[in-house]
């Protein structure tokens, strides 16, 4: 191919390898996550400097929660630090801050500081970082479908009606492009519910990295390879529409 891709509108990334990274430095597990976090920041700027308009990371899933109760604590903590000291600059950066996912399962003082968050960044224009916490993929379309089903039993529409739009439209990404790539620290070549619907047609980069070594570099990498790539969207030939 002659041509590169443009950038990735948006990119989704499963920030995996915490674990075995503190375990490989011989540091307790949350150790990792904090350097983890110190990474998701880094990557935050670098999405930004190269005009990426979505990042989405999936922070903590809805399994997650069978974690040992002190890991989950130091998670949340983490956040709510992260939110402490960084609410302003996101403001001041641009970004939009958001949040897919079961957030009521969170602790209340969490979700109100998830939520400030959200309203004081919402009328930026930059970067839409969407942080997936308590997520889940299959509860997401399951939720969807039930709010379909409630609006087909009204007779609000009819089954015929419901079509691809109706379901991304009812899914928690409903105002956000499909993310074009996907990324997968550790090496580990699965999905684990994450964004199943609408990774239908994105491009995966896995790489052997543990999150906490997911440099800037590493992140240019990635979307050089995507740059790369011939996307065909299930076309014979190279296309760049975006429909299956
Ligand atoms: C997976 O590594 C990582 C998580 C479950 C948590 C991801 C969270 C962060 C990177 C922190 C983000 C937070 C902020 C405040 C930006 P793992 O623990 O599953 O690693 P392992 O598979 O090696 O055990």
């Amino acid at each position: 191919m002659d041509t590169l891709n443009p950038i990735p509108q948006h990119v989704a990334i499963i920030m995996d390898g915490n674990g075995r990274w503190a375990k490989q430095q011989g540091l307790m597990r949350v150790k990792g996550h904090e350097i983890g976090a110190q990474r998701a920041e880094e990557i935050m700027k670098a999405a930004q400097d190269k005009g990426i308009r979505f990042l989405t990371l999936y922070a903590f899933s809805k399994e997650n929660w069978r974690r040992p109760k002190m890991e989950i604590e130091f998670l949340m903590g983490l956040l709510s630090s992260y939110l402490d000291s960084r609410l302003e600059k996101i403001v001041q950066n641009n970004i939009v801050f958001n949040v897919i996912g079961e957030i009521q399962d969170l602790p209340d003082s969490l979700q109100k500081k998830l939520i400030k968050t959200m309203e004081a960044s919402k009328n930026n224009t930059g970067l839409v970082v969407t942080f997936a916490l308590s997520y889940s993929s299959r509860r997401e379309i399951l939720l969807a479908c039930r709010k379909i089903a409630t609006q087909a039993a009204q007779g609000e529409l009819k089954p015929s009606e419901i079509s691809e739009e109706t379901i991304s439209g009812n899914l928690y990404t409903a105002n956000m492009p499909d993310p074009d790539l996907l990324i997968r620290t550790s090496g580990e070549y699965r999905i684990s519910n994450f964004l199943l619907w609408q990774i239908s047609y994105a491009e995966l980069y896995i790489t052997s990295k543990f999150w906490p070594d997911f440099t800037r570099e590493e992140f240019d990498k990635a979307i050089e390879d995507y740059q790369k790539r011939e996307r065909r969207f299930g076309h014979t030939c190279a296309a760049g529409g975006g429909n299956p």
